[in-house]
């Protein structure tokens, strides 16, 4: 056994496929989660994959006695915080939610790793945090201005590990920058299933390819790119997994707090996402064009040469793999974690 983890937000989509490749590195892994945005059943078709026993506390990381108990009853070797909430829209309609959640929950939880000597940390940042007007691709070193309160709250947390590293803490910590994770565990069993309507490309597309929605809206097609529809690095939540495990391999020796980009350092179009998923599903996915959606960028895309350096780790599955992983899943379990379908759900109802 390699050590113990705590995983916190683990039943979520990111985290729940870490948890798997944990658990597959020789990790022991306790999840924490308030399943506000998350399943319970991601945590037991990872114990049903790995086939070992993953704890899932459900507690909120605000319930600060809560928190203490975990810690007190429990040893951990390092912990990876995932939790938080992820919508750019609601963020700047609920800045005050977003501050508490994601700033104050994780102060929480430093104050106890602190008290309770667990000296390794991977935080799950966001690629949001750069400005995004910055000269592409985003390195690490890029000017720092997300234009959102959801970034914003994580670039505050980038913050605060970089000042607990300047005072000498013995928490090292390390900030990975996602792009945009997609895909689903190759088995089909494990993916991606947001709570109501989903808001970012992916799992609309795959909602749509399984007749759940009746069609995408892309998000205008006049920007100045190739194709007149946005570019972002979509990278397979699966090569996103494996970088936490190595990331904390990193940490073992790492001392202070590093930031580093998770992406391929390829840009695809919303079109071309569309073409790729068509590919995997083998028929189009209906579409219309529509407005832009304000504050997105035109173009995004990672220079991952920091994660290769530091992580020995750089991205091994491409865009087709990434619909077809996430078809797979989506036609495997159309209403994501046994939830029943809303759509059919309200008919019944009426
Ligand atoms: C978004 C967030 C980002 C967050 C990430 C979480 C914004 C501006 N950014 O990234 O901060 O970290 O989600 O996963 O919200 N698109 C459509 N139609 C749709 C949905 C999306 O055309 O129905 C387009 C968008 O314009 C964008 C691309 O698809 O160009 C990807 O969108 P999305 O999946 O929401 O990711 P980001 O906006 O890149």
């Amino acid at each position: 056994m390699k050590g113990s983890i705590l995983v916190t937000g683990g039943a979520g989509f990111i985290g729940s496929h870490t948890c798997l490749a944990l658990v597959e590195a020789g990790y022991e892994v306790s999840v924490v989660d308030n399943l506000r945005n998350s399943h319970p059943g991601a945590v037991e078709r990872v114990e049903q994959l790995s086939g070992q026993p993953v704890r899932l506390h459900v507690l909120d990381l605000l319930d600060v006695e809560a928190l203490e108990g975990l810690f007190r009853g429990s040893h951990f070797d390092g912990v990876i915080h995932f939790a938080g909430l992820k919508c750019v829209s609601e963020s700047i309609d609920q800045p005050l939610d977003y501050w508490y959640t994601n700033v104050g929950a994780t102060t929480n939880l430093l104050r106890a790793m602190e008290r309770h000597g667990v000296g390794r940390l991977v935080f799950s940042s966001s690629a949001t945090v750069y400005d995004p007007t910055s000269a592409l691709p985003f390195r690490e070193d890029n000017p720092l201005s997300p234009i959102n309160p959801y970034g914003r709250s994580k670039l505050t947390v980038e913050r605060i590990l970089g000042d607990l590293a300047t005072a000498g803490s013995p928490t090292r910590s390390i900030s990975l920058r996602y792009f945009n994770p997609v895909g689903a565990h190759e088995s089909g069993t494990l993916g991606e299933d947001p709570l109501g309507t989903p808001n970012n490309l992916m799992p609309i597309v795959m909602r749509v390819a399984v007749g759940r929605l009746p069609y995408v809206t892309v998000f205008g097609d006049d920007y100045p790119t190739a194709d007149g529809t946005c570019v972002r690095d979509y990278i397979h939540v699966m090569d996103v997994a494996d970088a936490h495990v190595r990331a904390l391999g990193f940490l073992e020796s790492a001392e202070g707090h590093t930031a580093v980009n998770l992406g391929t350092g390829q840009g695809s179009s919303v079109f071309e996402v569309l073409d790729a998923c068509a590919a995997a599903v083998g028929r189009p996915i209906a579409h219309r064009v529509g407005p832009r959606r304000p504050g997105d960028a035109p173009v995004s895309f990672a220079d991952p040469s920091l994660a290769l350096k530091l992580l020995g780790w750089r991205a091994e599955r491409d865009l087709s793999d990434m619909c077809a992983d996430s078809y797979r899943w989506q036609a495997a379990n159309p209403a994501g974690f046994g939830s029943p379908f809303p759509e059919l759900s309200s008919r019944s109802n009426s």
